[in-house]
C-alpha cells in the first residue's frame, strides 16, 4: 500500500465572509497522480495553496507528508513546505531579477542540496529550455515561462507537485512532453502530482478525476 503523502481532511475556506468551498476530503498516495477540473473562479488555485500551506484553512486540516501543515507555525510551514511541494503557480511566479538557472536552482538552494549545476542541466534539458539558462524572465515568451516554472517546481524532487494548469501556455508538443515528465517523476521518484486543468486530455493522464463544483469536490469522470 503507498503512504498518503497529501490529505486535506473537511477543508473550507471563505473568501470576503462567504464560503468559497467547504467539507473537501482528498488523500493523495506517492506515485498517484489526481486532476482537477472546474469552471473559472471557483476555488482550483485557491485549494492548490492551502495544499501547499502558502494559504490556511477556514475549517478542516491539511496535512503534507505526516504533518499537520494547517496548524504548524509559519516558519515551520514554510520550510516543510520548501522540502515536499514543487508548486507549478497559474501566473508562473518567476522572480524577474534571478536569470533562468538562478530561478530553477532556487529550491535545491534552499533545502541545501548538491549537484546543483548538474541537476539544473538535465531538468532544463527534459524541458528543452537549455538554450535559455542566462536569460532574464522578461527574455522568454509565455511558453518558455511555464517550462521554467515546471523545471523549478520538480528540481528537487518533492514528494507532492502541485500543478495549476501546467500546459495553459503551451503548444501540443510541449504539453505533451511536460505531461509525460510528470508519468516519470511518478514512477521514478514518487512523487504525486495534483493537477489543475481545463485541458480533458491533461486529465485524462490522471489516474483519478474530481470535480470542484457546487462548493465541494467530487469524484467523476470526465466530462
Ligand atoms: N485575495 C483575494 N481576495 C478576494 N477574492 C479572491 C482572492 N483570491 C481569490 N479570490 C476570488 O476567489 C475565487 C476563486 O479564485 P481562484 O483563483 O481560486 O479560482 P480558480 O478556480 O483557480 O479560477 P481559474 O480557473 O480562473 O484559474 C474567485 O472568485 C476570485 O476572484
Ligand atoms: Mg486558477
Amino acid at each position: 500500500m503507498r503512504a498518503p503523502v497529501l490529505q486535506l481532511d473537511n477543508v473550507g475556506r471563505r473568501i470576503e465572509g462567504r464560503p468559497l468551498f467547504s467539507g473537501i476530503t482528498l488523500t493523495i498516495h506517492a506515485g498517484e497522480r489526481v486532476a482537477i477540473m472546474g469552471q473559472s473562479g471557483l476555488g482550483k488555485t485557491t485549494l492548490l495553496h492551502l495544499a501547499a500551506g502558502m494559504d490556511v484553512p477556514d475549517e478542516g486540516s491539511v496535512t503534507l507528508c505526516a504533518r499537520p501543515i494547517s496548524s504548524l507555525p509559519e516558519p515551520e510551514r514554510t520550510q516543510w513546505r520548501a522540502r515536499h511541494i514543487g508548486l507549478v503557480f497559474q501566473d508562473f511566479n518567476l522572480i524577474d531579477s534571478l536569470t533562468v538557472s538562478e530561478n530553477i536552482e532556487l529550491p535545491l538552494w534552499l533545502n541545501h542540496q548538491r549537484h546543483r549545476q548538474k541537476r539544473v542541466a538535465a531538468m532544463a534539458d527534459a524541458l528543452d529550455i537549455g538554450a535559455l539558462l542566462d536569460r532574464l524572465p522578461s527574455a522568454l515568451s509565455g511558453g518558455e515561462k511555464q517550462r521554467v516554472a515546471i523545471a523549478r517546481a520538480l528540481v528537487h524532487e518533492p514528494a507532492v507537485v502541485l500543478a495549476d494548469e501546467p500546459t495553459g501556455s503551451l503548444d501540443e508538443d510541449n504539453a505533451q512532453k511536460v505531461l509525460a515528465l510528470f508519468d516519470q517523476v511518478t514512477q521514478s521518484t514518487q512523487a504525486a502530482v495534483l493537477l489543475v486543468t481545463h485541458n480533458p486530455q491533461a486529465a485524462a493522464t490522471c489516474e483519478r478525476l474530481t470535480h470542484l463544483q457546487h462548493g465541494t469536490l467530487v469524484d467523476g469522470p470526465l466530462r
